[in-house]
């Protein structure tokens, strides 16, 4: 009587992991560093299915069924290294180990490199959905060999969310791939609050509502084409009162915004890979500027406003406007996350279903939403769509938001409100959209004054002028 899977680092994540594994009917295996949190699992939780908790790591391993699956449910970084050294010792080739927690890709392929060689299979994987999720049903992006998910897949495809019977589980593809989609899953997550947090901040300062009623025109926008659970959540978060102060809650908050790092890599991988990933970029730089304390202090005591102080004339027209520009940037920062995935994949040498993508995140992770659907569509009618925004549908969409989109833009550079998510997409959807760019003159200044070289846009060739001579042209492929 061998368990079928074991979680190792029972804090909330592992525990509700652990407990959705349980209450699906498979038996598993507990275990944590300190006894006293798997003895609390066993006390609350017991009773929702077939636990074996171990004190050792030597006991927990012995209790798995071969070929063995453990899942590590730890702090990423060292704690992570530590636990694996740890499972690898009593492993045997062929055993699994999952790491479920939001580990950095390139991390995941050096781990799953360096347990090949022992014979162990390592996966890592990308678990969306918080605590909820994992107790009830999260999105779950596994990377790892094929032969590994063929193990692991019944089992967390069955406790994953469901949309349509569909589960939001699939094999994502080699080493790293799944911790990488997980991570820019989290940057289209950060472009997505703070874009939704710029239309709260233009209906706070423009329109003067309360955020009880910001969070009901959220609530009616979570019926149309933003149906989502982060538009949902927003609501609700700006219907709550601080039991405290009896103000809205927002308002007692700190505008301090905090990140644990999955943003950032997102950018940084992003940047490395020569991938624009604009809005997600800007969202991660807003919490920055935002926790920019002395900045902030700095310039709040002279930097003058100078502003046009526009006025809202019509008030439904401006929420309308809103609603369409949040739809518009939305769909910018999803296009440029998949751009994203797909030359992550291209590096790395992943094959990745981009629509498949898009069909495990409709539900179960922070992510979710209805127009997901869609994107799943778009790569089912073309599979190697250079830009989902150019995909028949999307382009349909976004044509529907584009003056509104201007219109709330230029509302805010006029009245001085910073909107750097809904700016940054339009200028990328400027930039994609131009017949021709700037970047000529940037080529022409680098060839002046570091002879970078540049081509012609009538014949083929390297060329550099002769700046500091006569200004000659010389082919450099000649
Ligand atoms: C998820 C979340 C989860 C976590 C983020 C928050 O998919 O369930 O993305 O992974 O909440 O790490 O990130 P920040 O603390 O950086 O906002």
């Amino acid at each position: 009587n061998a368990a079928d899977i074991g979680v190792t680092g029972m804090a909330v994540m592992g525990s509700n992991l652990a407990r959705n594994l349980a209450r699906n009917g498979f038996k598993v295996a507990i275990h944590n560093r300190s006894v006293g949190k798997t003895e609390k699992v066993i006390d609350s939780y017991g009773d929702e299915g077939e636990f074996f908790p171990s004190e050792s790591t030597a006991d927990f391993v012995a209790s798995l069924q071969k070929p063995r699956v453990a899942i590590i449910m730890v702090k990423a970084g060292g704690p992570t290294d530590a636990v694996i050294d740890e499972l690898a010792e009593h492993m045997e080739e062929g055993d699994i180990i999952v790491d479920a927690g939001n580990a950095l890709f390139s991390d995941t392929r050096r781990r799953e490199a360096a347990l090949r060689e022992k014979g162990l299979h390592f996966v890592g994987t990308g678990v969306s959905g918080g605590e909820e999720g994992a107790l009830n049903g999260p999105s779950i992006m596994p990377g790892g060999t094929k032969e590994s998910y063929d193990r692991l897949g019944p089992m967390f495809e069955k406790i994953s969310a469901h949309v349509d019977g569909v589960p939001c589980c699939t094999h994502v593809g080699a080493d790293g791939a799944g911790h990488f989609v997980k991570m820019v899953h989290n940057g289209i997550e950060y472009a997505d609050m703070q874009v939704i947090s710029e239309a709260y901040d233009l209906m706070s300062k423009a329109l003067g509502k309360p955020a009880s009623e910001i969070g009901d025109v959220f609530a009616e926008w979570n019926k149309g084409d933003l149906e989502s659970f982060l538009i949902e959540i927003t609501a609700e978060v700006l219907h709550h009162t601080d039991a405290t102060s009896g103000k809205a809650f927002v308002d007692v908050i700190l505008d301090q915004a905090a990140q644990k790092g999955t943003g950032a890599w997102t950018v940084q991988t992003a940047l490395s890979l020569g991938v624009p990933v604009t809005g997600i970029a800007e969202a991660t730089f807003a919490r920055s500027v935002s926790g920019s304390v002395p900045q902030r202090e700095a310039g709040r005591a002279v930097l003058p406003a100078e502003t046009q102080d526009l006025a809202v004339l019509d008030e439904a027209s401006f929420i309308d406007d809103l609603q369409k520009a949040l739809y518009a940037a939305k769909l910018v920062s999803y296009s440029q996350g998949f751009d994203e995935i797909s030359a992550g994949a291209q590096e790395y040498g992943w094959d990745i279903d981009l629509g498949a993508m898009a069909r495990i995140w409709r539900g179960g992770c922070i992510i979710r939403a209805k127009f997901l659907n869609r994107i799943t569509e778009a790569y089912e009618r073309n599979a190697t769509l250079p830009l989902l925004l150019a995909d028949e549908y999307f382009t349909a969409e976004i044509t529907k938001c584009i003056p509104a989109w201007r219109r709330v833009v230029a509302f805010a550079a006029a009245n001085g409100i910073p909107v750097p998510v809904f700016s940054s997409t339009l200028s990328y959807y400027d930039a994609v959209r131009a017949e021709r760019l700037p970047a000529a003159l940037v080529q022409a200044q680098r060839d002046f004054f570091g002879a970078h070289t540049y081509k012609r846009v009538d014949g083929e060739g390297t060329f550099h002028v002769e700046w500091s001579e006569d200004r000659r042209e010389t082919n450099q492929d000649a």
